[in-house]
């Protein structure tokens, strides 16, 4: 059985002027705080760094799931873990040796992840599981917010989801990039069981109400499968 989908609301669509209160604004329902450093390089847009998460750590007790796109983790990424971040997701694209990155992270107190950008196919990682304790599978091209849903994307999802069954690994499934309402539930049919949500989250109304809307989606799924 999947364990309980996490729903990782990304403050890249939140009011950069004001990101403790984006936070708030979701505490008791997001399961984690998804926080995009892009460092215009890897991809052509920059974000935010190191001091901003260690400040905004310091402002809500929500574990941070840090998606760094940027080249040469294996130099900025232990940082971010030391900072206390939960889980610290590096690109594949941007590794030379990601199993010793994952080592690395392990033992900086965090949990390491691999993410696979649009145009990278996923075979190549999956020997790679065992040493991870979470894959992301970009639905977009790693970048920017508010794009759409690529379900192409999920064939890679339901790969990564075969080999966590066939070995019985403890690995987090996540999906980043026009996850809502309208996209979740064929991510969650695929395998996935973290989602990540920036502009369906931040762009509603009430942002706790979006992330519990999206998590009963998801757990409708689980509940299914
Ligand atoms: C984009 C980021 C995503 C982004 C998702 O490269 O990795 O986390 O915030 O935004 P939405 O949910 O708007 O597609
Ligand atoms: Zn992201």
């Amino acid at each position: 059985m999947q364990p309980s989908p996490i729903i990782a609301p990304s403050i890249l669509a939140a009011d950069f002027a004001r990101l403790a209160d984006a936070v708030h604004d979701i505490e008791g329902a997001a399961d984690w705080v998804h926080v995009d450093v892009m460092d215009n390089h890897f991809v052509p847009n920059l974000t935010i760094g190191l001091p901003v998460v260690q400040s905004l750590r310091r402002a809500t007790a929500i574990p941070f799931d840090v998606h760094l796109m940027i080249t040469d983790p294996e130099r900025w990424a232990p940082g971010y873990a030391e900072a206390g971040a939960h889980n610290v997701t590096f690109h594949a694209e941007a590794c030379e040796d990601p199993v010793a990155l994952a080592k690395t992270l392990r033992a900086a107190g965090a949990k390491a992840g691999l993410a696979i950008d649009r145009d990278t196919p996923v075979e190549p990682y999956l020997e790679l599981l065992p040493y991870l304790d979470t894959v992301l599978i970009m639905t977009i091209k790693a970048g920017f917010g508010g794009q759409k849903f690529l379900p192409e994307m999920l064939d890679k999802v339901r790969d990564v989801r075969r080999r966590i069954r066939a070995k019985d690994l403890q690995v987090r499934l996540e999906v980043d990039g026009g996850v809502a309402a309208d996209t979740i539930e064929q991510a969650a049919e695929a395998g996935a069981d973290a989602f990540v949500a920036g502009t369906a989250v931040y762009g509603a109304e009430n942002p706790a109400e979006a992330v519990r809307r999206l998590k009963a989606l998801a757990e409708s799924v689980t509940v299914r499968a």
